[in-house]
């Protein structure tokens, strides 16, 4: 796999719902540790508008359940045009793993709720370790210096410690969201990409109309949504943007937003909502998903709604 990627001069991965969420995640990770220019794409998008190629690309399918029809019609593109690809999937011998050149197992064990949570985080760990093989045998030195090991190991311990004090998400659920009929995700580069998934979580299990934006893009039009009582979780990890974020903060709270605060250990202030141990940028997404996951279920669950099945949704999609 490694010597196919390496020749790539861009990285093209594709994908849908919360897969795609966790590609944008990759991308950050394989631009910064590889040096290899990637883009993003929903699948669904790319089928019958085909991305302008580069001279070298190589194609990764992100999928859990390796079955998804919008990603199979990319994938048939590819394989017509001779495109190396490789399939990240949680489902051994699945349909978009044979028909791609490659394929890497999530392991995640079998992933029964509708909404995806476990696969994501596993998309996002294996993605980092091509990441780091793949900067390494491109002697990046930024991929040979980061041991991810350990930063894999702090993310575990760092889950952990933050569904041991779940109880605290569940009031922040009962109190700011389940009377809500929407609520905004807020946050600027890997947050940005966590705010999306944050939202689609929150909206698909609990009903609660939630969108998830680039903090700064707010005041470009959706402010206007912003009144009293609006639920607005914000996400701050990122050293570059992090007193940004809390400006675009204040903006909401002045129109009388409910902001619950989602902050890095180095980033947080007094009143922070939820304190994220501290981790590398590049792997933040694994901890700051889990709140945001937990929230979306407190929310679903107070409701009286059934978290494991909402409604209209289907764990596997395979029209089009
Ligand atoms: C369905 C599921 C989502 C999932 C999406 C992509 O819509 O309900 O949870 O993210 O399909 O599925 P995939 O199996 O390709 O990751």
């Amino acid at each position: 796999i490694i010597d196919s990627i390496s020749k790539a001069d861009r990285i093209y991965i594709y994908a849908a719902g919360t897969s795609y969420h966790a590609g944008l995640v990759g991308k950050t990770m394989l631009e910064h540790y590889t040096g290899i220019p990637t883009e993003v794409g929903l699948a669904s998008e790319a089928g019958y508008h085909f991305p302008m190629m580069s001279k070298n690309p190589f194609f990764i399918f992100l999928t859990q359940s390796g079955e998804t029809a919008d990603s199979r019609v990319v994938l048939k593109e590819v394989n017509k045009r001779n495109i190396p690809s490789l399939t990240i999937t949680n489902v051994e011998g699945s349909t978009l793993s044979r028909e791609a050149d490659y394929t890497m197992l999530l392991e995640a064990g079998p992933e029964i709720a509708v909404a995806s949570t476990k696969a994501y985080t596993a998309q996002i760990a294996v993605q980092a370790v091509l990441a780091k093989a793949l900067g390494e045998a491109l002697n990046k030195a930024e991929a040979k210096d980061w041991n991810l090991k350990h930063d894999l190991a702090i993310a575990a311990e760092g889950m952990q410690q933050l569904v041991d004090s779940k109880e605290s998400l569940k009031e922040i659920a009962d109190k700011y969201l389940i009377k809500s009929r929407n609520a905004f995700y807020i946050g600027r580069g890997i947050d940005y990409a966590v705010a999306l998934e944050g939202a689609l979580k929150l909206k698909e299990v609990s009903y609660i109309q939630t969108e998830g934006f680039a903090a700064a893009e707010l005041k470009h039009g959706t402010i206007s949504l912003i009144e009293k009582d609006t639920p607005v979780i914000a996400l701050i990890n990122d050293p570059a943007t992090a007193d940004l974020t809390r400006g675009n903060i204040q903006e909401v709270v002045s129109r009388g937003a409910n902001v619950v605060t989602i902050a890095g250990k180095d980033f947080a202030r007094e009143g922070d909502n939820v304190v994220l141990p501290e981790i590398n940028y590049y792997m933040s997404a694994l901890l700051t998903v889990v709140p945001a996951q937990l929230l979306a279920y407190y929310a679903s669950k107070d409701k009286g709604l059934d978290v494991d099945k909402p409604r209209n949704l289907a764990k596997s999609v395979t029209v089009e």
